[in-house]
């Protein structure tokens, strides 16, 4: 099976042809399907690196996927949520609207303010697009963390975004157990005297300690006027900063803004999601990273849309849920991770196959390529060889998803493994070390030529750090940081990552930001970090250690297990542990890390040879035999 051809009937070719002829000039009639309070004066102010959309121009995200829909779609379901427990509720866009003008003046009588900060820290539960709407009807900028991370990585976010105010809950259900969220924010903020309130959502009802700075959800509620009109918010203001790993120790504060970003989202979820008011939309992700922010709060509700919103854990209790969800709700559109379906795939395709799943029209892939076999297996045995699967690139940083077939838009021929094309109004080439085009079929690095109207505003605080990492490799290209390349019909095909960002389970983790957590045990003199691929979870982490002399490795392991648990959160767990008596460098001190790999993966010297680290071949056949005999102890660990 090469190419598929499927599509909607949808053929648009004029749109295309807009944005070739003026890309600024196509993106502002996107714009114009937004509500905006007032006009802009300048459609794009651009002083590379800094790209400014909507100059002038007022705007409001919470007005705009709630207000706008209260006059026909009031009484229609805009979340559908499912706890892990079986519970359901149904909240429509009026009980939405509601509740979170609610909640926004709740923050007011806190005293947040326009351009304040609000860390959330929630389960998928239905406060959390509350909260967040909430912040960015006030003008508050809200700043989302996964709650799988652990509180040094939150005291280290809170104190860069210096958010006063943090919600959170009692705790959040994973496969049945309680994870203690309360407990890890009070862990957190120990030592943050400017967080003024915790604000608690009571989900778990567990035993928590309240102390005078904390205040329970419901209570803060009670008799609060449910009428909070929306702030007019110049288009640039930022609407959240969501945090990412990257080749440093220290994660980025990726920071968004309002028109732009809300104009990308409106305009690919109707293209790549081919939106119609009948669908039930179902995106797996959770809200604590950017594919959730986008797609399961800001696009569907721009939209009007019906959204599924599911609490737990994919297998639990079994491993049929995800297809009882389908089922239940007679989901259209499904959107997961590669690594979602890997496992789903693993559990035999008996399970799919005894339910209804004939409501799905689209099918969706995020975060990590999508190998071709899994990629048949979602056509057939979840679409049923009717539905078009769009594979989509993009990054945190983008804010909307850059290359995917767009079923809303036109017919295309898919490829197993491809996202196809990149969408109307945005450049991107493949090009070699210097710049310059590579031919068809050539591995090279991903750029974006133009601005786009989703992209990064800067790193929060970090002006300079923007500019470095995405804009200093090539002058006016922004730099993605992966490996791709264009086949002979322009087709894109993903590579892999360029630098030492690993993607585990779709999550991606810095090897520096481990590496700095290994090292700073006190029993620790180097370490190194790397990833080899996983059948489930695309890539695994492995990590070499070099303990300080006269210290053993005997219950080092499970002291590192522990502290990267503590210090990052357990989706940072290394699979393997090396313990070795020195790293592999070249001359001029790079760490060996093609040949980490090779001994991870059990390679020989033979398949070492010809490593890019920069170093002969004699010194890699040499550094190999030397860092294989100094292994003094392997532990698996997951
Ligand atoms: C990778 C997730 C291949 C890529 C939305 C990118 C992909 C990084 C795909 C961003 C895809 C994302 N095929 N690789 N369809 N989508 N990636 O910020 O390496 O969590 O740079 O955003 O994920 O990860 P992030």
């Amino acid at each position: 099976m090469s190419e598929i051809n499927i599509g909607l009937g949808n053929n648009d070719t004029k749109t295309r042809r807009e944005a070739e002829t003026d890309f600024v000039a196509f993106w502002a009639k996107q714009a114009k399907n937004l509500s905006w309070f007032s006009n802009w004066e300048k459609t794009l102010d651009w002083h590379p690196p800094f790209a400014r959309w909507f100059m002038g121009g007022t705007i409001n995200a919470s007005y705009n996927t709630l207000d706008v829909h209260q006059q026909n779609k009031a009484n229609k379901p805009s979340i559908l949520w499912e706890g892990e427990n079986g519970e359901s509720q149904i909240l429509t866009y009026k009980d939405m609207w509601i509740q979170v003008q609610k909640f926004a003046n709740s923050l007011k009588s806190l005293g947040v303010k326009k351009g304040d900060r609000v860390t959330i820290y929630l389960p998928m539960i239905p406060e959390l697009p509350i909260s967040m709407l909430a912040c960015a009807r006030i003008g508050a900028t809200h700043t989302v963390i996964f709650s799988g991370f652990s509180a040094a990585s939150i005291k280290d976010r809170i104190n860069d975004s210096k958010s006063r105010i943090v919600i959170t809950s009692d705790g959040g259900y994973r496969r049945g157990n309680i994870i203690h969220l309360k407990e890890i924010i009070d862990e957190s903020i120990k030592d943050l005297d400017f967080v003024q309130n915790v604000i608690v959502v009571e989900r778990t009802k567990n035993k928590i300690h309240l102390s005078s700075k904390d205040i329970l959800w419901n209570e803060l509620m009670h008799n609060v006027s449910d009428t909070c009109p929306a702030e007019p918010l110049d288009s640039n203001h930022p609407l959240y900063i969501l945090y990412t790993s990257g080749t440093t120790g220290k994660p980025k504060g990726v920071l968004h803004g309002t028109g732009g970003y809300l104009t990308h989202l409106h305009s690919t979820f109707k293209w790549a999601f081919d939106i119609k008011d009948s669908d039930v939309f179902f995106c797996t992700a959770d809200i604590g990273w950017v594919t959730g922010h986008s797609y399961v709060v800001y696009g569907p509700l721009l939209h009007g849309a019906t959204l599924v919103m599911y609490e737990g854990a994919p297998d639990f209790p079994d491993e049929s849920r995800m297809w009882q969800i389908i089922q239940k709700y007679k989901v259209t559109i499904f959107y997961t991770t590669p690594t979602a379906l890997r496992m789903l795939m693993k559990f035999g395709d008996d399970i799919p196959n005894s339910f209804d799943l004939l409501s799905l029209r689209l099918l969706g892939s995020v975060g990590e390529p999508i190998n071709p076999e899994v990629w048949k297996w979602y056509f057939k045995i979840i679409g049923k060889e009717k539905c078009p699967i769009i594979d989509t690139w993009w990054q945190t940083e983008t804010g909307g998803l850059m290359i995917s077939a767009l079923p809303g838009l036109e017919t295309i021929p898919l490829k197993p493994g491809s996202g196809t094309r990149p969408i109307p109004g945005v450049i991107i080439a493949i090009v070699d070390e210097v710049g310059n085009d590579v031919p068809p079929n050539t591995k090279g690095y991903l750029v974006i030529r133009n601005p786009w109207p989703g992209m990064l505003l800067t790193l929060w605080g970090d002006d300079q750090k923007y500019r470095d990492v995405y804009w200093s490799k090539y002058p006016n290209s922004y730099y993605a940081g992966d490996y791709a390349l264009q086949d002979a019909d322009g087709y894109f095909w993903l590579l892999g990552r360029t630098d030492d960002v690993l993607k585990v389970s779709g999550h991606r983790i810095g090897t520096a930001e481990l590496e700095s957590c290994i090292v700073s045990h006190h029993n620790v003199a180097e370490s190194a970090v790397c990833g080899i691929p996983d059948v489930i979870k695309g890539e695994a982490i492995i990590a070499f250690v070099v303990l300080k002399q006269s210290v053993t490795s005997n219950n080092m392991d499970k002291e590192l297990l522990q502290k990267i648990r503590d210090d990052i959160g357990a989706i940072a767990t290394p699979k393997q542990i090396y313990f070795v008596t020195k790293l592999p460098k070249t001359r001029s001190g790079k760490i060996m890390r093609r040949l980490l790999k090779a001994i991870a993966n059990g390679e020989t010297i033979g398949d070492v040879t010809t490593l890019e680290d920069g170093a002969a071949v004699t010194e890699i056949q040499s550094a190999f035999k030397e860092l294989q005999k100094s292994i003094q102890k392997k532990s698996d660990l997951t």
